[in-house]
């Protein structure tokens, strides 16, 4: 039986010596992975409104950063479309696409500009939207709608070993790592790394959510295999790694 001392290591850092010698797959020169989890090219996608134009979430950053706490109860109301797109580029929206089409600048950092996230929805309250499964495609800021079901909502408070204020939300956020991402780059410090860069894009949806008179409560609690299911990827190559319920507060 492992013991926590048996992973210390992936919060230390002296892997980068235990590296030393062994060539990362990008020093090999072995091709780079996609940016973005590949989607089917007849994909139906929603547009959403440019963060550019709206007028949402003035509050100050330090007003943010005081009033930031997590929040388990949500109001019955419902997410504009618009305040959904601020949450969603506030997390993981593109700045720009950078050296020659390997690495990504976003609102949020990430070491070597790997970003292994992908971002799933669970939405039961987004005006014009069902309730259902999405994709945020974060290069496109785009909607891709995975599955409309009206069950998904409980499903995803099951997930999370029934806490249920996922299941009282307006949307959910599901993000998944995609490990080969920065493997690519880092090799044997990607759990290390990702773990970090992780907090980086939870913090920012606090942030942005008080902005809007809304708030989210970081879980970790969540069935690795449930979440997992609940979002169609394989656990493997990918698999979820952190869960926001989103809601007016
Ligand atoms: C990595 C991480 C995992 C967490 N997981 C859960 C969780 O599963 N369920 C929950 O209710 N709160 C969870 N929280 C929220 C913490 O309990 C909360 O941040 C802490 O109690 C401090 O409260 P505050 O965020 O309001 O300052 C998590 C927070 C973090 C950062």
């Amino acid at each position: 039986m492992p013991t926590p001392k048996d992973y210390r290591k992936f919060m230390k850092s002296d892997l980068w010596l235990e590296m030393q010698g062994r060539p990362t797959d990008q020093q090999r020169r072995l091709p780079h992975p996609p940016l973005q989890k590949p989607y089917p090219q007849d994909a139906e996608l929603i547009d959403l409104p440019p963060v550019s134009e709206m007028t949402l979430g003035e509050l100050s950053v330090r007003d943010a950063i005081a009033r930031r706490q997590s929040r388990r109860r949500f109001t019955d109301e419902a997410l504009t479309l618009d305040e959904l797109a601020y949450l969603a580029w506030a997390t993981q929206g593109v700045h720009r696409v950078w050296r020659g089409g390997i690495a990504v600048r976003r609102t949020v950092p990430s070491a070597g500009a790997r970003h292994s996230f992908e971002t799933y929805l669970v939405v039961s309250r987004v005006e014009g939207l069902e309730v259902g499964l999405y994709r945020y495609l974060s290069l496109e800021h785009k909607l891709q709608l995975l599955l409309a079901d009206p069950g998904l909502p409980q499903r995803a408070a099951a997930a999370c070993h029934d806490q249920t204020f996922v299941g009282t939300s307006a949307v959910t956020f599901l993000w998944t790592a995609v490990p080969y991402r920065t493997e690519w780059r880092y090799a044997l410090m990607t759990p290390k790394l990702v773990n970090m860069d992780a907090g980086h894009v939870c913090e920012n949806l606090y942030l942005a959510a008080e902005s809007i008179g809304a708030g989210t409560c970081a879980i970790a609690a969540y069935s690795q295999a449930a979440a997992d299911a609940l979002l169609g990827v394989d656990g493997e190559e990918e698999f979820a790694i952190y869960v926001a319920p989103v809601g007016k507060v």
